[in-house]
């Protein structure tokens, strides 16, 4: 029996999985197990920062395992202290909660932000309001935030006291205000939603919402976070600093790791027994984030970044130009899409055939999240496998 018919068998059918086992990664290249080479711009949905075996993370894991790789929060472990001391020094927020994943991460950020709210106006202060189109992940607490319902359908009922808006538009948040209100909770660009970015505009009237009522300003920074919009954080291309954010993704560089950080007067809500996880900042994974933030903080490699995300959206904004059902395209640095007249679902396992890894975002998005180490020839190479790609879906509709 193949492997896919032995996953078939024993993997619960959660995913979409397409008919490929994967065996191994170099570079910004994935192999099959036929030895089949794919050129990957979905980065395991912008997770692999650093590409595929990159030796400085490959030595720094190995020398790791050799020691320990667990030893539960009741203990410290220099990894984790060293990885929090470089979260603190890059986002200027004050404290650490690490976790295993995006969802846990904004799981933690709203618990911190209701008893923040509890100890600051009482029990009635929980309210948690989210955007619409937003994707904060798939646990209850989450997943009611996000603001999608097709993700809810058949999970009700949800946790209550989370309230949805319009995404940029300020007078949508600002009919929900009232003094329930503990936390505001967006990314600053929505990733799964379509690639929207918010405006700065939007955002500093947020900021200062937030400011005015003593209100809790969490950007979920899983997708936007560790380097992917030419900042190490995306809030600092907004200049505007919020009270909590989340992270994930990117800041493992594949190995299961996300966090929750905030500003010391936030964070000190949490006293001991609050909140907890077993594995979280284990010395394995935190000494996977040590390597990924001491890298992604360099300035050459955010120039990098920045340099190559410019390059990937003129390309973007080229097809834009050349092809009337290419409509539109947004994004920053490295985390790019393009809004298409086209089924979206045809073109990523067109891409798939034609050895191209993408993803989709939203309904009508092709999403870009390559490797942060992707360079303008693999940029290049992918652009001429899509307009092969657009032809077939044509041909074919
Ligand atoms: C913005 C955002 N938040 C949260 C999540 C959930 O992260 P995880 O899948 O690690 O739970 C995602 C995942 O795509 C995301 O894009």
């Amino acid at each position: 029996m193949s492997l896919v018919d032995r996953a078939k068998n024993v993997i619960m059918t959660t995913y979409g999985t397409f008919p490929i086992v994967f065996d191994r990664g170099d570079d910004v290249y994935l192999y099959d197990i036929d030895n089949n080479k794919y050129l990957d711009f979905t980065a395991g949905i912008a997770v692999n920062a650093l590409g595929y075996q990159d030796k400085e993370l490959q030595n720094a894991l190995i020398e790791q395992i050799g020691k320990f790789t667990h030893c539960s929060n009741y203990y410290y472990n220099q990894p984790s202290i060293e990885a929090a001391e470089l979260l603190v020094k890059a986002s200027g927020l004050d404290r650490v909660f690490f976790s295993n994943s995006g969802a846990e991460a904004n799981e933690g950020a709203i618990k911190l932000a209701r008893k923040y709210g509890y100890l600051n106006k009482g029990e009635h202060c929980n309210k948690i309001i989210t955007l619409l189109q937003s994707f904060h992940g798939r646990t209850l607490g989450a997943l009611t935030a996000t603001g999608q319902t097709k993700y809810h359908k058949g999970f009700t009922p949800l946790i209550p006291g989370v309230e949805n808006v319009l995404i940029n538009d300020i007078d949508s948040l600002k009919n929900a205000i009232d003094d329930t209100v503990c936390a505001i909770l967006l990314e600053p660009i929505q990733g799964e939603g379509g690639i929207y970015p918010l405006h700065q505009e939007y955002l500093e009237e947020v900021r200062k919402i937030c400011d005015d009522n003593n209100i809790v300003l969490i950007f979920d920074e899983v997708q936007t976070g560790i380097g992917r919009t030419g900042e190490i954080f995306g809030f600092q291309g907004y200049n505007i600093k919020p009270d909590i954010v989340t992270l994930a993704k990117g800041l493992g560089a594949g190995v299961p790791i996300g966090a929750v950080l905030a500003k010391e007067s936030v964070a000190s809500a949490f006293q001991p027994g609050d909140h907890a996880t077993t594995y979280g900042g284990n010395p394995l994974v935190t000494t996977a984030a040590k390597i990924v933030l001491e890298r992604v903080s360099q300035k050459e490699f955010l120039d990098h970044i920045k340099s190559v995300g410019q390059y990937l959206k003129n390309r973007l904004e080229d097809l834009v130009v050349k092809y009337d059902y290419v409509k539109e395209q947004r994004g920053k640095g490295l985390m790019q899409g393009i809004e298409v007249d086209l089924p979206v679902k045809s073109v990523v396992s067109k891409a798939l055939d034609n050895k191209l890894l993408l993803t989709s975002a939203g309904t009508n998005v092709v999403r870009f999240v390559p490797p942060l180490i992707v360079k303008e020839e693999h940029i290049d190479e992918m652009i001429k496998i899509l307009e092969v790609v657009f032809e077939e879906v044509i041909n074919e509709n």
